[in-house]
């Protein structure tokens, strides 16, 4: 024992004071079960003042500091100065809003901190759970494979990482792209997100892979733009490996005609990916499952359950058809997570790190496997439905007023249109719809955002928000006229 001071006290981060904790964490509960149960009654979103930023400019900590100021920090200058996702009245990008039981799972998964899909422990086998009942709802088939991510990028991401694996012809994981002279190229609609691209870029095929093919007037992927195009690529000398189908895009929430396109894949050999971050869950409606059906034709698909299934930020999945290749293109193995047979790690445990980049991961699955228990798919798809159907009230009040117009079809639960007034210069259109979109997030009344159709600046407003009413898109509208009539522009 010599050198090692045996008197030294032992500490931990348990605190002396239990029940001391046990009485904040009910406060803290009743905080936040009160801000969501009032959050309609207050501004959506609010400009942030200076000595809230400042408080989280002090220098990094080396003493304790007592429970009590770390939670009335919280309460001042953390949550009055979130987005407002959990408002009915944001309809900001594809921003979900969580749910109350959220909060349950939230303190029930930090309570047990375990690392997510790995170990013989149930928290695996709730993942495992949750996957199976994936693969089902999409009907993937049984040799096929899924994991629990943190968003429809990463979802994206390894989608398309077991598409090079599978569809390049070099030894990807051996020698990368050192040894390949062959150019592979990689398609999708001129709509598709960033993600996609992102993710075509890290995984080294480059900006210049990507072929982002004309849309038409429903802003859908062209499929004879996209023939042509890969024909002309094939007679160049290139190498096209992988059309990635939007279900659901993010500027109008258009479907691609996921048929044709899984017809083009089968003839040229080419890998499927269906990004249907929240469009893929129309899975869940009883009345336009029919629509996305054919998403079983794809060999990958990415979804978000954090959009359109209101599970508490993040939480997104993506499935692969074969299994097989899915494992061969994450599964690097390292002594120090070898099975050992039995205990911990028993023969045909399945291990989630093997199917993705992330080795410890959070229990993601219990808070996914609770929502999806206390409300039955049947709820989730009643939801939809009801989102679906504001956006076409949405429609047709814009349809009907005079000084708005609606600047793209409303395939699902997104609604991007412009108020004109009078005016005919694009340019003062352009200018307006935006004041008029910053004094509405800024005055706190709602938060849609914006985005550019067919060179038009769109005030665009996504609803899937379990819960908007009518009577919140009612007031948006009103709010709208409200201040161009102020700036005005009537
Ligand atoms: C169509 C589409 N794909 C991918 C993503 C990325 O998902 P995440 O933000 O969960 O990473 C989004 C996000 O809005 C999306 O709308």
């Amino acid at each position: 024992m010599e050198g090692i001071n045996l008197n030294l006290k032992e500490i931990s981060l348990d605190p002396d004071d239990w029940n001391k904790y046990r009485e904040f964490a009910h406060k803290a509960v009743d905080l936040v079960f009160d801000h969501q149960m009032k959050i309609a009654e207050k501004k959506v979103w609010q400009e942030i003042p200076e000595n809230s930023k400042n408080t989280f400019l002090e220098q990094l900590p080396k003493n304790e500091m007592p429970l009590e100021d770390i939670y009335s920090t919280f309460k001042d200058d953390i949550l009055p100065y979130t987005l407002g996702n959990i408002h009915p009245s944001f309809f900001g990008w594809v921003v979900g809003q969580g749910s109350p039981i959220q909060i349950i799972s939230s303190i029930l998964q930090a309570g047990i901190n375990t690392p997510g899909g790995m170990f013989e422990q149930i928290p695996n086998y709730i993942e495992i759970q949750v996957i199976d009942w994936m693969k089902k709802l999409f009907n993937f088939g049984e040799s096929s494979s899924g994991l629990l991510v943190n968003g429809g990028s990463m979802a994206n991401y390894v989608a398309l990482s077991v598409a090079r694996y599978e569809k390049t012809t070099f030894d990807v994981l051996q020698k990368g792209f050192q040894t390949s002279d062959q150019f592979y190229t990689i398609y999708c609609s001129s709509e598709t997100h960033l993600s996609v691209y992102k993710a075509t870029e890290q995984l080294g095929f480059g900006r210049d892979a990507i072929r982002k093919i004309k849309v038409n007037e429903q802003f859908e992927l062209d499929v004879d733009d996209l023939r042509s195009q890969i024909k002309s690529d094939i007679d160049q000398g290139y190498k096209p490996i992988c059309i990635v189908a939007n279900v659901g895009t993010v500027n109008t929430a258009a479907i691609d005609d996921v048929d044709a396109i899984a017809d083009i894949c089968r003839e040229n050999n080419m890998w499927m990916h269906v990004d249907g971050a929240f469009g893929a869950l129309l899975i869940l409606s009883e009345k336009h499952r029919d629509r996305v059906s054919s998403i079983d034709k794809a060999d990958s698909l990415a979804f978000d359950f954090h959009k359109w299934m209101h599970i508490n930020y993040s939480a997104a999945c993506v499935l692969i058809k074969d299994e097989q290749s899915h494992r061969n293109t994450f599964s690097s193995t390292a002594d120090y997570v070898s099975k050992l047979g039995r205990g911990v790690l028993p023969v045909g445990l399945k291990m989630f790190p093997n199917y993705g980049m992330e080795l410890s991961r959070e229990f993601n699955a219990l808070k996914i496997w609770m929502s999806i228990k206390e409300n039955g798919t049947l709820k989730f798809g009643r939801l939809i439905d009801q989102n679906i159907e504001q956006a076409q009230y949405l429609g047709k009040i814009i349809t009907d007023h005079e000084s708005l117009e609606l600047l793209a079809p409303i395939s699902m639960q997104i609604v991007c249109f412009r108020y004109h007034g009078k005016l005919s210069d694009e340019e003062k259109i352009n200018r307006l719809n935006q004041e008029i979109l910053l004094q509405i997030q800024e005055k706190g009344m709602a938060v849609p955002s914006s985005t550019i159709i067919s060179g038009k600046y769109a005030i665009r407003v996504n609803i899937t928000n379990h819960r908007t009413k009518r009577i919140h898109l009612d007031r948006l509208i009103k709010n709208i006229i409200d201040i161009a009539n102020e700036l005005g522009q009537n």
